[in-house]
Order: structure tokens, then sequence, then C-alpha cells
């Protein structure tokens, strides 16, 4: 166990930072920053405004959360997450014209704003602007609940965390995580830095290094949203395993921080590096296509 429960009741004392809108979306983006190639990284500083800046992810990641609740920005609230309308726990699945609102959905998302981030007749700042999107969205689909629509994604469901009211959406964007770092005491920035490098170091030589490479398969940049589809149904897979084993309603008032979370941390953890890892094989994509000579028939 990585945590002590005198830290962690030290902890309860502490607002805690913002969803999977803050640590885990934090600690995403160091991972990704950890392992893009060198021209990616010169991209995305050059393009964000950020050079010579380490941070230059991680200081974006949490922006489409800050945005989504103000006037302009509501109308990417839907980007944020896909509502599988599945019946966990016996059967779970994503599908993109069952589940993908008219407005669009995070898998849609990932593709509308990486066309955008090397669409040149965008002006920088809204390629910019992209691009903060395609960081936070590549976080969230990897997060189960933002693959699913049973009580709006857990957020309608009443649990108890050490003896708190929360609800379920929220333990999987934050509780666990932040337990199980023992804790981000106010400095989330710091904390996820630290355990970007500890997942990286998994990736690289320990646990996750003989699957790592699994991660990337049916990455494909020609399908964008089947590359997304791909990860939001590897998402929703642990609703049925994980989030919701004995059904949605078993769940309404129980006590999450022990045995539950002892099942689900591993999820989070695999999860984030997962996202990290992917969102650096994404970028250097992206980056590429922009570094590639036009084709001939682009500039026809
Ligand atoms: C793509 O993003 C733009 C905003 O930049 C939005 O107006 C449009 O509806 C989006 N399209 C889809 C399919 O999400
Ligand atoms: C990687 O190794 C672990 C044991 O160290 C094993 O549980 C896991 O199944 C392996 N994954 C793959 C893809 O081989």
């Amino acid at each position: 166990m990585r945590f002590s429960s005198l830290l962690t009741a030290g902890l309860l004392a502490v607002p805690e930072v913002a969803a999977w809108g803050g640590f885990a979306h934090i600690t995403i983006a160091y991972i990704a920053s950890n392992f893009v190639q060198p021209q990616t990284q010169a991209y995305f500083q050059h393009l964000l405004r950020s050079d010579d800046k380490p941070d230059y992810l991680a200081s974006v990641a949490t922006w489409a959360d800050s945005i989504r609740y103000t006037k302009w920005g509501h109308y990417t609230g839907v980007y944020h997450f896909i509502d599988a309308k599945d019946d966990p726990p016996s059967t779970c699945s994503v599908d993109l014209a069952r589940d993908c609102k008219a407005e669009g959905c995070v898998v849609t998302a990932i593709q509308n704003y990486t066309s955008q981030i090397l669409d040149p007749e965008m002006p920088a700042w809204l390629r910019a602007q992209a691009a903060k999107f395609v960081v936070h969205f590549v976080g969230d689909i990897h997060q189960p609940l933002h693959d699913e629509d049973v009580a709006r994604g857990g957020n309608g469901i009443h649990v108890q965390w050490h003896g708190r009211d929360y609800n379920l959406h929220h333990v999987w964007d934050s509780s666990i995580a932040e337990q199980w770092v023992g804790g981000v005491h106010r400095k989330p920035y710091a904390e996820a830095e630290k355990w970007a490098a500890e997942l990286t170091n998994m990736i690289e030589s320990g646990k996750f290094a003989n699957e790592s490479e699994a991660w990337l398969e049916g990455v494909d940049f020609e399908d964008q949203v089947g590359t997304a589809l791909t990860w939001a149904r590897e998402g929703n897979a642990y609703v049925c395993s994980h989030v919701f084993p004995e059904g949605p309603k078993a769940i309404v008032g129980q006590e999450l921080s022990g045995e539950y979370y002892e099942k689900a941390a591993p999820v989070i953890e695999i999860q984030v590096a997962r996202a990290g890892y992917r969102l650096a094989a994404w970028l250097d994509l992206i980056a590429a296509a922009a570094a590639a000579p036009k084709s001939l028939e682009q500039e026809l």
C-alpha cells in the first residue's frame, strides 16, 4: 500500500483539487511530455507559446475544464464524455451511432480538435486552443465513467469516501488517484510530476514495459474516430468489471475507500499511464503531419 492512513486522514481536512479535471490530467500531460519526440516538444511549445517550459503540456491540461461552465464554453461540455447506453454490469459497450450526441462527444471531439490543430486556415490562437482540448480529452476518454451513461456517468450516485458523501464520478475522477499517491497536499503540479516520473519508469522499464507497445495498437491517424473509439471501449469495459461489478444500485451509499478502492486503484494507475503514453504518440503524429510536405493533391 502506497499511502499511510495518517496522511489520508490529514488529507480529508484539505479541500481536494478538482477532478480528473485536475491531478490526473496534469499527471497524464507530464507523462506525455516525457515520451514525445524532441520535434514534437518544439512544435507544441511554439504553438502554445510556452518556449523552453518543461510544463508546456501540464500547464494547459485542465484548461478545458476551466471554460466548460462559462457561457461561451458551455457548448464544449458534451465533448468531455460519451454516454454509453449499455447495461452494466452484464453488458458494457460503446456504439458511436447510439451514444454520441448530435452535438458531439469525446470520441468526435478528439478528431475535431486534432484536425483543427493541423488546419492552416485557422489562426494560431485557435490552433493552440485546439491543442489544449486534445491534451484534455485524451485524458478524459481514459476515465471509465467518462465512457458511461448510467446516472450521468455516476454523477447522480451518492457514495461514501472515508465516511463523507461524494458522488461516484468524483471518486473516480479524483479520490482514488489522490489516495493512491498519498494525497496531493495543495501541490497538484509537484505531486503530479512525481507520479508521472514513477509511471514513466514503469512504462520504460517496470511493470508496464511488456505491454506499453500494445497500448498503441489501434492508433491510426487515418482513422481518428476509430482510434478514439478503441480507447473509449477499453475504458467503458472497466465500468462492468470495476465500477459497477454488482450493478449501479448495489453501490449506492457504499463506503468505497477500502476494499473497492483496492481493486479500483490499479485501474486508475494503468489508465493514467495509458493516457499519457498514448497522448505522447498522438502528439507525435500531429507534429509529424504538420511537418510533412504537403502532397501534390493537397496543393492543387
Ligand atoms: C468542432 O469544433 C467546433 C468548435 O471549434 C464546433 O463548432 C463544431 O461543432 C465541432 N464539430 C464536432 C463534430 O464536434
Ligand atoms: C506483463 O507482465 C505481467 C507480469 O509481470 C503480466 O501480468 C501481464 O499479463 C503481462 N502483459 C503482457 C501484455 O504480456
